[in-house]
This record gives C-alpha cells, structure tokens and sequence, in this order.
C-alpha cells in the first residue's frame, strides 16, 4: 500500500484535504510512517488525536480497517458528517475524549496510530505506559509520528528562533535522545527516526490559507532544517 504525494490528488479531493489539514499534512505523514507496517481489514485501530480526520479516512480506505477516531478539540459531530460525505461512516466511529482518559476496554487495539498529536499529551515518562499501552493488545503495533528537534536546543535556544518557539512549544517539541526512552522497555521491534517527509507534509500545510500555516511559515523559513523535524515511533507491544 503506498500513495506517494503524486498520486494523492488522484485519489483524494485537494479541496477536502487542504480544507482540513491542522498541522503537516497527515496524509503524507500516515503514508511514510506506515512503510514497514502491514495492516489488515480485521484490525481495530485506535486514531488517537485525528483531528479532523484525514488519517481516519485513509486508514478506512486504503486498508479496510476499523478505525476509532478520538479527538479533544473536533467535533464528533462535524467528523462524523466528513465521514460520512466519503463513504465511510459504517468504518469510523468518531469519538470526543481526552488521551489522558480513554474510554475504552483493555487490550481493546489491535494498533494505535497516532500524528502530529502526541506530543501534547504524552510528553512524559508515564504517560504510555500508565495511559495508552495497557489498552493495546500484546504484541499489537504502535506508530507515532509528531514534531520534535534535530537535537537538545533547550539549554542554547537559537536567537533567530526565540520569536518563535514560547516555553509550551519547547516542552512538547523534544529529540529522538529525549523520547527514546518513553518508549524503549515497553516495545519490541522499536524504531525511533527522522522523516524524510518533513518538506513535502510542512510544505503542503503552508501553502494552504489556514490563518495558523500563515502564522507558521515565518517560523519554518528561519528554521531553514536547521533545528526541526518529524519524528517516528514504531513497535510492538511487549
Ligand atoms: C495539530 S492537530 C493534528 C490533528 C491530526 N492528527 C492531523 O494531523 O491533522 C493536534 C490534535 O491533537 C489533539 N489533542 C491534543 N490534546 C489532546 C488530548 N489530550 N486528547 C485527545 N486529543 C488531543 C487535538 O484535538 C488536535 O486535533
């Protein structure tokens, strides 16, 4: 399975993506960080922070699974209407909860994927394991992609980047160096990386009108790829 972004417009409607975008494109995200991961129709998946759902559609799409869409700051309502509008409403059960109190059974997952949403919530050494593995099946996927930094800045913030980045910027954006152990004991084939999609999912985002992307684009230009990129966790739960 693999939609590069030439081929994503033939398949998805610009306008619906753009229109819905929060942050890098997901789409493009979701794609490299599912390279090495096999799917089936049968799974459950657990879309944590969807958003607006664009991950949520393409994991029903593309791969025929179940998908529990949970966000914070969407409407279920309105993600359900977008489900719905692609056919795809029987697949995605749009949920409104908070990550740090899950509403579901456990061992209820068959995988957890989860972009450009985990660093706000699981920034910590407990939440994964207190919050979110206990709810995955053994031996079920775990892929992660979010913002994060080349290397440790806190201590030496760049003096270009200090209009940018306040103080709740800086505790959720971290290193490989800095995440790694979140997750380390508690996974088996863990891999922790840079993306090579930090250009292509950021460019895309910027060039929409959303008023947060224009906002963005003067941080990311002085940024230059210098300091920034895009993480990605995966493994299996132990
Ligand atoms: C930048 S948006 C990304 C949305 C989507 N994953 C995407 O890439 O388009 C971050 C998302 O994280 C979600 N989020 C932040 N804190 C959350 C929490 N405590 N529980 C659930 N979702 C949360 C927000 O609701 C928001 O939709």
């Amino acid at each position: 399975m693999s939609i590069n972004i030439e081929n994503l417009y033939k398949k998805y409607d610009r306008s619906f993506i753009y229109e819905n975008m929060m942050g890098p494109n997901s789409i493009i995200i979701l794609e490299e960080l599912l390279s090495e991961i096999e799917l089936n129709k049968k799974m459950r998946i657990l879309d944590l922070g969807c958003g607006r759902g664009l991950t949520s559609v393409f994991l029903a799409k593309e791969y025929g699974v179940q998908v529990f869409a949970v966000d914070l700051w969407t409407s279920p309502s309105e993600n359900f209407e977008r489900f719905r509008q692609q056919g795809l409403d029987d697949l995605i059960i749009p949920i409104y909860a908070d990550a740090l109190n899950l509403p579901f059974a456990e061992k209820y997952f068959d995988a957890v994927i989860s972009v450009d949403s985990y660093h706000y919530f699981g920034n910590n050494d407990t939440y994964f394991k207190k919050n979110l593995k206990p709810l995955i099946k053994d031996n079920g996927i775990i892929a992660i992609a979010f913002p994060g930094m080349k290397c440790e800045v806190h201590e030496n913030i760049p003096e270009e980047m200090k209009p940018f980045w306040d103080t709740e910027s800086l505790e959720m954006w971290q290193s490989i160096k800095w995440w790694k152990n979140k997750f380390s004991d508690y996974l088996s084939y863990f891999k922790i990386e840079e993306m090579q999609c930090f250009d292509s999912a950021w460019n895309e985002w910027l060039s929409t009108s959303n008023p947060y992307a224009i906002g963005d684009r003067d941080m990311m230009k002085t940024d230059g790829g210098k300091y920034m990129n895009l993480i990605k966790i995966t493994g299996r739960v132990k």
